[in-house]
C-alpha cells in the first residue's frame, strides 16, 4: 500500500481527499494494523491513485494475508504450466519443433521470435514447445495470449494472474518490470508472449527484463517481425503440401492417395474432413481432392480447418472449385463459434493492406506469374533490379504472404505468392499509386 502511494507520488491526506477513505484508514493499512480492508474500500484507494493492472494486482494480494513476494515466489515454481494445453494432437512439424526447443535450451538464445502469416500454426507450435520444456526440464512457463485484452482491473486475484499482468503490461511498455523481475530473478524460466502483434517499435522494457533476469527466456508469437536487438525470428511456414500432380497424360497415376495422406497439410486436412463430414471414407479419389484442396488454400492450417467446415454446405467438388477460384469465401470465419476476435479473411487483408505501396506492388506482380519462380525470374519478367527483388521477396517470405516451394535438387529457390493473398494482392496492387516504375531507380 506504502509503494503504490509512493508510485502515484501523493501523500496519505492528498489520498483521502481523492478517495474518500480517511487519512486514519489509510495509515492503519500501511502500518499493518488493518490487514482485510473491505474490498470497495480497495477500489477506492486504487482508483484514486490510478493504478494499472498490476499494481493493482500486487495490492489487492498484499491485503490476501501473505507477504505478496512470498505468494508470487512459491506461485512461481515448476507448476506454472503453459496454459492451455491443445486438445488434438499436432500434425507435421517435427523439424521446427526441434529448432525451436534447440534454441529454447541453449544459453545464448534469450528472445526468439516466431513469424509467420495468420492462422499458420504459430501459437500451436510455441504450445508444443512450452510444453516440452515444462515437462521435460520442469521449467516454469509463463504463458500470456497477448491477443486479448487484459482482463479489466480488479480481476486479477490469483498470483498467476498478476504475474501474467505484469508481463503482459512490460511487454506493451507499460509498468511492472521490478515487481517481475523480483519474482523470476535467477531462475530458468520460460515468459511466451502468444500473439503479440500491437507493437508499433521496440520496447525497452522487454530487453532490461531479461537483462535483470539472467536465465529468463522470451518466446514471442507475432504475426509481422519485431525490431529488437538480439531478438531471434523463425520464419514459420506453411505445412509441406504434396507435390503438384504431373498434368495429365505425363505418367501413370501415382497409387498416389496413400503417398498424399502422409503429407502434413494432408493429414490435417483429412481429419477436418472427418469430422465434419464422417460419411466421406478416405478413399482415393477423395484424398486426392482434399490434397487439391490443400494445395489452393496453402496448407495453412487455419484456412484449411475453417474450408472443411463448409463441407455442411458444399460437395468436396464443390469445395475444390471455391478454392481454387475464391479461397477467401471459404475463411471467412467469424462465425465459427470457436474463434475469437477477427476472421482469419480479414486478418489476411490486414496483412496485405499493411504492405507500403511498393511492396504491395510488387506482391501484386508476383501473384500474376507462375507458381515457381526464382528471384531472379522474377526480376527480369517484373523489369525489377535483383537486389530490390531479393531484398523485398525476403521481406515477403518473412511476414509468410510468399512461401518457398520445396527446392528440386541443388538449384536456386523457389517461391510461390500464397493462393489466399493472390486476389487481395492484386487488388491492392491496382489500388496503389504508381507501379513498377518506381522501383527500378
Ligand atoms: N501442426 C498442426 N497440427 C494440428 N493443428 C494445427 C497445426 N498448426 C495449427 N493447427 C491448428 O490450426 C489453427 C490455427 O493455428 P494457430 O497456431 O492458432 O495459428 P497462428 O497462431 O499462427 O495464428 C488452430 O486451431 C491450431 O490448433
Ligand atoms: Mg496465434
Amino acid at each position: 500500500m506504502r509503494a503504490a502511494r509512493r508510485w502515484a507520488g501523493i501523500t496519505q491526506e492528498q489520498l483521502a481527499g481523492l478517495s474518500t477513505v480517511s487519512v486514519r484508514a489509510i495509515r492503519d493499512l500501511e502500518q499493518g494494523r488493518v490487514r482485510h480492508p473491505r474490498r470497495e474500500t480497495l477500489r477506492l484507494l486504487a482508483d484514486a491513485m490510478r493504478l494499472g493492472d498490476a499494481r493493482r494486482a500486487a495490492l489487492e494480494l498484499a491485503v490476501e494475508g501473505a507477504p505478496a513476494d512470498t505468494v508470487m515466489r512459491e506461485a512461481f515454481g515448476t507448476e506454472l504450466a503453459p496454459s492451455p494445453e491443445p486438445l488434438r494432437r499436432m500434425v507435421g512439424r517435427t523439424e521446427e519443433l526441434r529448432a525451436l526447443t534447440g534454441l529454447l535450451a541453449t544459453e545464448h538464445e534469450r528472445l526468439l521470435t516466431v513469424v509467420g502469416v495468420a492462422g499458420v500454426g504459430k501459437t500451436r507450435l510455441a504450445q508444443e514447445a512450452a510444453l516440452l520444456l515444462h515437462t521435460r526440464d520442469r521449467m516454469p512457463v509463463l504463458w500470456v495470449d497477448m491477443s486479448t485484452p487484459a482482463p479489466t482491473s480488479g480481476t486479477a486475484r490469483s498470483p498467476r494472474a498478476a504475474l501474467t499482468g505484469w508481463a503482459r503490461s512490460v511487454a506493451a511498455g507499460g509498468p511492472g518490470l521490478d515487481e517481475l523481475a523480483s519474482v523470476v530473478r535467477d531462475r530458468a524460466a520460460l515468459l511466451v508472449l502468444d500473439g503479440h502483434d500491437a507493437v508499433p517499435r521496440p520496447v525497452p522494457q522487454l530487453l532490461e527484463l531479461l537483462h535483470g533476469c539472467e536465465r529468463l527466456k522470451v518466446l514471442i508469437t507475432a504475426r509481422e517481425p519485431h525490431r529488437t536487438p538480439g531478438n531471434r525470428l523463425l520464419p514459420l511456414g506453411p505445412l509441406p503440401l504434396p507435390a503438384p500432380e504431373p498434368s495429365a497424360g505425363a505418367a501413370a497415376p501415382l497409387p498416389g492417395a496413400s503417398l498424399a495422406a502422409g503429407e502434413p497439410a494432408v493429414e490435417l486436412m483429412l481429419s477436418y474432413v472427418g469430422h465434419m463430414r464422417p460419411d466421406l471414407l478416405p478413399t482415393d479419389s477423395v484424398v486426392r481432392t482434399v490434397a487439391r484442396v490443400c494445395q489452393a488454400l496453402d496448407g495453412v492450417p487455419r484456412a484449411m480447418e475453417s474450408a472443411a467446415s463448409w463441407l455442411l454446405l458444399h460437395s468436396l467438388e464443390e469445395l475444390l472449385r471455391i478454392a481454387r477460384s475464391n479461397p477467401l469465401e471459404l475463411v471467412d470465419d467469424t462465425t465459427l463459434s470457436d474463434v475469437n476476435g477477427e476472421g482469419l479473411k480479414a486478418l489476411l487483408a490486414a496483412a496485405v493492406d499493411r504492405l507500403d505501396d511498393t511492396q504491395a506492388t510488387l506482391l501484386g506482380g508476383l501473384g500474376a506469374l507462375a507458381d515457381g519462380w526464382t528471384a531472379e525470374q522474377a526480376s527480369a519478367a517484373l523489369a525489377v533490379p535483383a537486389t530490390t527483388m531479393a531484398r523485398e521477396v525476403h521481406a515477403l517470405v518473412l511476414r509468410g504472404l510468399v512461401r518457398r516451394l520445396p527446392a528440386a535438387g541443388e538449384g536456386a529457390s523457389r517461391f510461390g505468392v500464397l493462393n489466399l493473398v493472390r486476389g487481395l494482392a492484386a487488388d491492392r496492387a491496382g489500388a496503389a499509386p504508381h507501379r513498377f516504375g518506381a522501383l527500378v531507380h
